[in-house]
């Protein structure tokens, strides 16, 4: 037992010695901790810093530079010729710690309370699919990384780092950067057939973020959204997180059924599509479902949120129209990303919105969001208007065209009737369909086993449909590891155990 002055303190003391950070301020950091706990009591005397030096066997500028960091902090007072006391401000003061309150849970069990959108509807996110940094057989939604123009890239990294100090340090316009906004608008007039403004282009970090910020601004808690199903991963979460009530809507080889997502709810709000590529059946929505869906928003007075995730990369012919190029009845909300046609690491997106909007979305930017650092919007900027986008796009649409190729001939060769591997004329990925019952959840947790990746159709699903199936992305995996891939994948669906279960 201490008998001295401040004998908690030595006793409490527990200086990890092991740790890499200096002693003073792990001495400060347990010291700070004994006194917010209450181990240490307001008005309480510390031994003098002498004899704190003494018993730990830690230099005496240690235990001064710890007691004088707390006395800044207000958690000690020196009073002179008398020594160094706890605080006495913090009798009534004092945070008090979870486990102090009588009753308290655990500090580990303590809950958050949550929103009531999220609360409620915590259960129902998902995770998004990983993306391992090797390109491993069959991950989903990556861009072919190996192949992009790093040199080039770097030298515009370099040039814009080396720009005017203010665009390198300071806060970006909050829209985005101008340049960027201009190069977007110029570029998908050119190959998207969206014909807008700079001014209508708002900058965001990934097409996650448009999905948050148009849900925040459109959609209260409660309200009806027409979202495909299956459907993207990402844009459900936004929505759940808004409160919204998700409307399961079947999709076909025209895409979303506007006639089955009527009869389910003609008072919706908002419908969330992926037009070009439908996420992840693949399907491409036809011009006459794009009108159909025009009209019904128009008629419901509701939204469309357009997620062109992938559109630049069409294989063969020229790719339909965007809805947004045919919509006359300003309601929808187009949303492109780079992480595809660049790289997500960027964390850079953008969407458009419609006229009625942009006043209101000009100002929840300015209010809330300080937008994507502006060196990197450069970049981006530069790399479209200098041409590096344009070849780098159809560099990719041919690499991933042979890529999808080889994938192809790599399932024929080895899929035989187990896995019904369908064609698709765009995009990262394409979906295979099981055949003899046999679950997907099974053959993903079996293929990982085996170093691949596959992903069972019902995770993107909001409620479930008739068929067994795997998403299978083809587009960051070079040939050889296709190869593997597809070799391995046929051992797990050649497996007896998998059909007796
Ligand atoms: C359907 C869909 N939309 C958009 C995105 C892009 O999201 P972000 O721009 O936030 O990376 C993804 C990425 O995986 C996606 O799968």
């Amino acid at each position: 037992m201490v008998k001295r002055a401040g004998g908690a303190l030595l006793l409490g003391l527990r200086l990890d010695r092991g740790s890499d950070r200096s002693v003073s301020l792990r001495l400060c950091q347990e010291m700070r901790r004994l006194i917010l706990n209450g181990d240490l009591q307001p008005g309480e005397r510390l031994p003098s810093s002498r004899t704190l030096a003494r018993e730990l066997g830690v230099s005496r500028t240690t235990s001064l530079t710890a007691f004088d960091q707390l006395i800044a902090e207000g958690l000690l007072e020196a009073r002179v010729g008398s020594g160094t006391y706890v605080s006495a401000a913090l009798t009534a003061n004092r945070p008090v710690a979870p486990r102090d309150e009588p009753g308290a849970p655990a500090p580990d069990k303590m809950e958050a309370r949550l929103a009531r959108a999220v609360a409620s509807a915590s259960e129902n996110f998902f995770r998004r699919l990983s993306h391992p940094e090797k390109p491993c057989a069959f991950v989903t939604g990556m861009p072919a990384v190996d192949e992009f123009p790093m040199a080039q890239w770097s030298r515009l990294m370099a040039k814009h780092f080396r720009g005017p100090r203010s665009l390198v340090t300071g806060y970006c316009e909050a829209e985005g950067f101008f340049p960027l906004r201009r190069a977007i608008a110029a570029h998908l007039r050119a190959n998207r057939g969206i014909s807008c403004e700079p001014e209508e282009v708002f900058i965001v970090n990934g097409a996650q973020q448009a999905f948050n910020v148009i849900a925040g601004l459109t959609l209260d808690p409660g309200d009806k959204v027409w979202f495909e199903n299956p459907g993207g991963i990402g844009g459900r979460n936004s929505l759940i997180a808004a409160g919204a009530e998700l409307i399961p809507a079947p999709v076909d080889a025209d895409g979303l059924v506007v006639a089955d997502a009527w009869r389910r709810a003609p008072d919706f709000r908002m419908a969330f599509v992926t037009p070009s590529h439908q996420q992840p059946l693949g399907s491409t929505m036809s011009l006459e479902r794009r009108l159909e869906l025009l009209r019904a928003a128009a008629e419901a007075r509701a939204w469309i949120v357009e997620d062109d995730y992938d559109g630049e990369f069409h294989y063969s012919g020229r790719p339909l129209p965007t809805v947004k190029s045919v919509d006359k009845t300003e309601r929808v909300f187009y949303v492109g990303t780079f992480s595809k046609t660049l790289f997500p690491a960027l964390r850079l997106g953008f969407f458009i919105a419609p006229p009625a909007m942009i006043p209101v979305v000009q100002r929840f930017f300015n209010a809330t969001l300080q937008g994507a650092p502006t060196c990197i919007q450069g970049v981006v900027a530069d790399f479209i208007e200098e041409g590096h986008f344009a070849t780098h796009i159809r560099r990719m649409r041919r690499l991933y065209a042979e890529r999808h190729e080889v994938f192809q001939a790599a399932a024929r060769r080895w899929f035989d009737g187990a896995l019904d591997v369908l064609r698709t004329d765009s995009g990262f990925q394409t979906t295979g369909w099981l055949t003899g019952g046999v679950s997907a959840q099974a053959v993903a947790a079996a293929a990982a086993a085996r170093g691949v990746v596959v992903s069972p159709v019902e995770k993107f699903c909001l409620e479930p449909i008739a068929d067994e199936g795997l998403v299978l992305g083809f587009s960051s995996i070079p040939e050889k590891e296709i190869a593997r891939g597809a070799a391995a994948l046929a051992q797990v669906l050649e497996d007896p155990a998998l059909r007796a279960a």
